[in-house]
Parts: C-alpha cells; structure tokens; sequence
C-alpha cells in the first residue's frame, strides 16, 4: 500500500494556512503502521543497533516499535522537565523562536550506535538538535527516520549538513 493515502491532512489546523499532515490515521491502521515500521527499519535488519531515540511526542510511537523491531534498547528524548534523573539539555529552533530538550545523562554509552526517530521532518530543528544532544554524550548517530518528510522546509539538508544519513518513507511537497 502507499503509505501517503494512510495520512490524513487537516487545512488551517493549527493555524490558518498550514497543512497539517495527521499521521493518527497511519497509526491507526494495523497494515499501515506495521508497513511503515518495517520500511523505516529495513536498512539495519541484521545490523547492530544499540539504542533507537525518539523525539516526544510522536517520535516515542514510531521510535518504540522501531526500537522493538531492530532489539534495540530507547532513549527518549523529553521537553525540558519532564525527565527525573540528572539530563543534558540542548537548545533547538522552532520555527518562530527556540525551546529546549533533555535526555538522561547515562541513556547513552560513548560510541553506541543509535538511530534517532520521528514522525516528520520538517525545518529540521528539532531532529538537529536531538542529533547534537546525542553527540555531545558521545553517542554514534547512524541515522535519522522519519515517517514524513516536507522537503520545502529544507530538514533533509540540515541534517544531511551534520553529516547525518537521513531516511524518510514518504514526502508532501508545498507543506
Ligand atoms: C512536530 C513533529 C516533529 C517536529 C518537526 O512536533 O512531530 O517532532 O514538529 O518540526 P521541525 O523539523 O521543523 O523541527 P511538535 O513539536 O509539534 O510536537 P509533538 O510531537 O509533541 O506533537
Ligand atoms: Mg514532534
């Protein structure tokens, strides 16, 4: 099936003028969702992946089964304080100003092979600044998956800038 029919577009939600692209209908469909999980994990069948990290909020629903799929352990990645133990805090770009996420200290061991997961990509901002909270504690980040990609707003490139291989399953041009 193409995943494409599976997402649903709300106009004018959250704001006027914007497509939202809804992937709850994907998720809620039992051939789409395994679909999609298994497109996304396809590359590293048989490769060793230590940790898979999802962004919050979306990013933990693909990235645990992701993770579950490649026996791989998960890092999430949380809005500022929402984590208990001791975190690492990276700042990222919104698209008007900036917000701040953290990760526990210990969620990663220097040199473990982690993907990072999401559902979109869009400026990019936020996975980029995932990829640099992950990097400062050392981890090796191998990739980054997204379900969607909005190639107008330029995330690929941002990412691909960090030299980070970047993995999207379907794309919506003029976001
Ligand atoms: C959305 C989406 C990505 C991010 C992409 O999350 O789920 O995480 O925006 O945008 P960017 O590439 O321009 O940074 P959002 O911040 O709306 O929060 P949510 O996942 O908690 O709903
Ligand atoms: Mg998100």
């Amino acid at each position: 099936m193409n995943l494409k029919d599976s997402i649903r577009t709300i106009p004018d939600y959250p704001k006027p003028g914007i497509l939202f692209r809804d992937i709850t209908t994907l998720l809620g469909s039992a051939k789409a969702f395994r679909q999609a999980v298994d497109e996304l994990v396809q590359p590293w069948a048989g490769d060793k992946i230590d940790k898979v990290a999802g962004i919050e909020a979306r990013g933990f629903i693909i990235g645990g089964a992701v993770a579950h799929q490649l026996s791989a352990g998960f890092v999430p990645i949380r809005k500022k304080g929402k984590l208990p133990h001791q975190t690492v805090r990276m700042a990222y770009a919104l698209e008007y100003g900036t917000d701040e996420m953290e990760m526990h200290v210990d969620a990663v061991i220097a040199g473990e092979r982690v993907i990072l997961v999401d559902d979109l990509i869009a400026t990019g901002g936020t996975a980029a600044g995932a990829v640099n909270l992950l990097r400062n504690m050392g981890a090796n980040v191998v990739a980054a998956c997204f379900i969607v990609d909005l190639p107008d707003l330029g995330g690929r490139q941002k990412l691909e800038a960090l030299d980070v291989p970047v993995r999207t399953l379907t794309a919506f041009e003029g976001h």
